[in-house]
């Protein structure tokens, strides 16, 4: 929508669909924008207001995507630009927007862009890459390492230098310091914006700014830490982000939220103040990391309790003038049910206790589709059914490392992306979950045959409705929103508390990590003299558990993976 910036999202709780997968509309295994068209009456149901589209632009998917040949252009294996209008005006009817993933660190080598830069030295196009000569004894311009495996850098005969890609060689990255393509980006997002869409998620855009020294790294920068990571916030990275919002976000009434890994708190309030007049928010990458081992995300770790409370209290804390994105899952992690809670007995109950976990937080939730329904990471058959690049090059890695394949195969399963990117399960029951009649171009999780909306939508007992209550709950209470978090009981080992005020209501969120039942009464937290002799006005708002006691004094135990939201109503005036 044309006009100022006004800060709607931060009322907004965001669904996040992969359109591969989540609804088949012409029976051809691939999901498609008509199909999430006929599905937005679900997401309304669950009560999101936004949605955010992964990449729907003609890409050869390489990436799955993120390799864009064409910014302005529907792929057509999701339908037509039509197509595309109708759901937008149909979702907007319903009061729901939709922001689109901007992926514009790199194109795809097929774009028209690089396919001219990488003909000649000399052509309109030739300095809208990083292009670099080799270095006088002929090796590599630098040791980078590329996020998939492999160097950073490919040589073009045409042109006789190297090309940069911090991912995939079919990535090929932008040179952001070339006015020309800086300009040449804001003309495609106004594309979008001027079409009414609402805004964008912007991929790794932390990255588009490189030291212009492109000098080597200390050498840990090579496969599973690629130097991407390490060129994270470059020098000039905020000063073309406030070109851009000068340019264009500040001329309509939009939300931004900017993937930026490898950042910390200090550098996020640098995008994210809004004096400063960059992004609304960040999606920061700390508390995915908690669980990292030597191959990274390929990890049999588990994120301890107190590492996670530490973490991700500190973005609470330290991110006060700026805003937080709050999120546990989406197409590039596995699910959270598995990595920090429990997909086996207590599923439904970690799902929901790890939702409430979130959504009492300070900043805008984003739910990855499947998520509200506690769905859990799928068992791929074999090794080879992973179809994801990073994952491929990881199973290439490992087994050169001469890793047992049992390793490999449990840290893919613990790891990989493609978890969260099997079909959305609507009906166990019908063939291919009721995603498509045709055999889809990822196999159906059979582990989630039975985690279905149609079964969610049957019990009010499920993840489902927990959700929704979450997503309600935010829209009412103004302290969910605004109000200040302070972390409770530090030390517990198996508690993650904490309080929310705005000076009227307090809300506490009780959250227990245990598999157990372990002991816990109201009094246990630090609660106010006032709040002491006012028990009785306490409000249990939520609980994981059908039949947790409404009067909170009754509750002298959390059970397994139990989670809970009490409300201190402020006095009226
Ligand atoms: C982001 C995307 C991921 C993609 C990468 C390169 O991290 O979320 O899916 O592979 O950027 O574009
Ligand atoms: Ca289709």
């Amino acid at each position: 929508m044309k006009g100022p910036q006004t800060d709607w999202w931060k009322n907004s709780v965001v669904y996040q669909i992969y359109p591969q997968s989540f609804q088949d509309s012409n029976n051809d295994g691939i999901g498609d924008l008509n199909g999430i068209r006929s599905r937005l009456d679900y997401i309304e149901s669950l009560g999101a207001d936004t949605i955010w589209l992964n990449p729907i632009y003609v890409s050869p998917l390489v990436d799955n995507g993120y390799d864009i040949a064409d910014y302005r252009a529907i792929n057509p294996m999701y339908g037509t630009m039509e197509d595309f209008d109708a759901l937008l005006a149909e979702a907007h009817a319903k009061g729901i927007r939709i922001i689109m993933d901007l992926v514009v660190n790199h194109t795809s080598d097929q774009h028209d862009w690089f396919i001219q830069s990488k003909s000649s030295r000399d052509n309109p196009y030739s300095d809208f890459y990083i292009w670099k000569d080799a270095k006088e004894d002929g090796s590599l311009p630098n040791n980078w390492g590329s996020t998939f495996g492999g160097p950073a850098w490919t040589y073009v005969p045409e042109r006789d230098q190297y090309y940069l890609h911090c991912f995939a060689k079919e990535q090929p990255d932008l040179n952001w310091e070339n006015p020309a393509v800086r300009e040449a980006v804001y003309d495609d997002m106004r594309f979008w914006l001027d079409k009414g869409v609402d805004g964008f998620r912007m991929d790794v855009i932390s990255v588009i700014s490189k030291d212009p020294a492109f000098p080597d790294n200390d050498g840990r920068y090579t496969y599973i830490k690629s130097y991407y990571m390490g060129a994270s916030n470059g020098p000039r990275v905020h000063e073309f982000l406030q070109e851009m919002n000068e340019k264009v976000l500040s001329h309509y009434d939009v939300m931004t939220v900017g993937e930026t890994p490898n950042t910390t708190t200090d550098q996020a309030l640098l995008y994210t103040d809004p004096e400063r007049k960059e992004l609304n928010m960040i999606f920061q990458f700390e508390h995915m990391h908690l669980d990292y081992g030597k191959y990274g995300k390929f990890s049999v770790e588990r994120a301890p309790l107190a590492d996670l409370k530490e973490n991700l209290s500190k973005w609470q804390y330290n991110l006060e003038q700026g805003w937080n994105s709050l999120y546990w899952n989406n197409h590039d992690q596995p699910r959270a049910v598995s990595r920090n809670g429990d997909d086996g007995k207590y599923r439904v109950e970690s799902a929901k206790m790890l939702g409430t976990l979130l959504h009492g937080m300070k900043g805008t939730p984003y739910i990855y589709m499947g998520e509200e329904l506690g769905q859990i990471n799928p068992v791929f058959p074999s090794l080879d059914d992973y179809q994801d690049i990073e994952t491929r090059c990881f199973i290439d890695l490992l087994r050169e490392n001469n890793e047992p394949e049992s390793f490999i195969r449990e840290v893919c399963h613990n790891g990989s992306r493609d978890n969260a990117r099997v079909p959305m399960v609507w009906d166990g029951d019908q063939p291919n979950h009721g995603f498509s009649s045709h055999e889809p171009w990822l196999p159906c999780s059979k582990a989630n045959q039975e985690i279905s909306v149609k079964n969610a939508l049957k019990d009010p007992d499920l993840v489902f409705y927990h959700y929704r209550k979450l997503i309600a709950l935010r829209k009412t209470l103004p302290v969910l929103r605004d109000g200040t978090y302070t972390l409770l009981l530090e030390d517990h080992p198996q508690i993650f508390a904490y309080k929310r005020t705005d000076g009227s209501d307090t809300l506490y969120v009780i959250c227990s990590f245990a598999d157990g039942t372990i002991p816990f009464s109201i009094q246990d937290l630090p609660l106010s003299n006032q709040e002491k002799s006012n028990l009785n006005h306490a409000q249990l708002l939520l609980s994981g558990y059908p039949d947790t006691p409404q009067e909170i004094e009754k509750i002298h135990s959390l059970r397994p993976y139990e989670s809970l939201m009490i409300l201190f109503p402020g006095q009226p005036d």
